[in-house]
């Protein structure tokens, strides 16, 4: 059976997260879906020791772990069909991440892409310290990354683009382990470039919380609303038939409407449709979409003690296999005998 593997950055979730990043990964272990991945299993996790780095409020660290973990079990993550934890349940992962520390050289981290650009920032404003901001979590970010993944012998982890070079670093530990212990003690994972489609934000460049031109998924109705309404457009008058290839407010009902309501829209476009009046359908139907997944949401998100249900069934799952990946590696090293 292969293991599909991927970790949540437990920071609030936006529709391009949904479209870009969630649904694909859920579909691989949908049955009903075309990109599922036969005989496989789900481990999905919430990267909360990584989340760490930067986040040093207790209390926000705690809400945003619960609003993430409530959006991926309303979006359609099922519990009982894949393997639902935290990071931080799995005392496994961290202590592997110790052990391969002494596999890792400081020069591959030195070479992260997030390390290295938090160094061209510094430089760029003149900085003396080029490491200026930077935590020993955030360093060794793709060494906890690599202890996530190769302590469970995945064998798929989708992820974004902007991961492949995590990816490389895991297989690259996982190799220099092996070869020095001539075993196959640890799997070397393979990276699946999410295939998720991209979302447009408010400003109609990619939707991300960077360009803070987002749509947060569980935002309430009436901001939903508006933050639609903000979209921008052109000055088109209504009247005039309008291109609905590569426009926006076009592409953005596609993601949520149904077929027949797309080909409506399409001869919408045609005749002439008013941008608010198209604003106000993709409202429409992206509050019908969310109206039960709104409700799984805050169920989970005001009910702690259903959530620590799940994270307690998720990780004695994960630990069956955590456990045994460890003692193979404690013998591997000549720790335990
Ligand atoms: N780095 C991933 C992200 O940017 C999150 C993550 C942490 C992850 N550990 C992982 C992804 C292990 C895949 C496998 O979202």
């Amino acid at each position: 059976m292969k293991k599909i593997l991927t970790g949540i950055k437990p920071t609030g979730v936006h529709l391009g997260n949904w479209i870009g990043a969630i649904k694909p990964s859920l579909e691989m272990v949908n049955e009903n879906s075309k990109t599922l991945v036969t005989n496989s299993k789900g481990y999905f996790f919430l990267a909360d020791y990584h989340a760490l780095n930067s986040m040093f409020d207790p209390v926000k660290l705690s809400e945003t772990v619960q609003e993430v973990a409530a959006t991926w079990l309303a979006l359609g993550l099922d519990p009982k069909k894949s393997v639902f934890y935290r990071q931080s349940d799995i005392p496994e992962i961290t202590e592997l991440a110790t052990i391969l520390a002494a596999f890792t050289s400081k020069g591959l981290l030195n070479r992260a892409h997030a390390y290295k650009a938090i160094q061209d920032r510094n430089q760029e404003e003149g900085k003396k310290d080029l490491d200026d901001g930077v935590n020993m979590g955030l360093y060794t970010y793709p060494l906890l990354m690599t202890a996530d993944i190769l302590a469970f012998n995945a064998d798929l982890v989708p992820v974004g683009e902007d991961n492949t070079q995590h990816l490389e670093i895991a297989r690259d530990i996982a190799g220099r382990f092996n070869r020095n212990y001539k075993t196959e003690t640890l799997k070397l994972p393979e990276l699946v470039v999410r295939k998720g489609a991209m979302l447009s934000g408010l400003d109609g460049r990619k939707m991300s919380a960077s360009y803070n031109n987002h749509i947060p998924v569980f935002t309430p109705e009436k901001k939903l609303r508006k933050l639609i309404m903000k979209i921008t457009t052109d000055s088109t008058p209504p009247e005039e038939p309008k291109e609905k290839d590569a426009n926006t407010l076009f592409s953005f009902y596609s993601h949520f409407a149904s077929p027949d309501q797309i080909s409506q829209m399409e001869k919408k476009y045609q005749t002439g449709i008013a941008w608010g009046e198209v604003k106000q359908e993709i409202y429409e139907v992206l509050s019908e979409e969310l109206k039960d997944k709104r409700e799984i949401y805050e169920h989970y998100k005001s009910s702690k003690e259903d959530l620590m249900k799940i994270f307690k069934k998720g990780a004695e799952e994960a630990r069956e296999t955590t456990i045994e990946v460890l003692n193979e590696v404690k013998k591997t090293i000549g720790i335990s005998f």
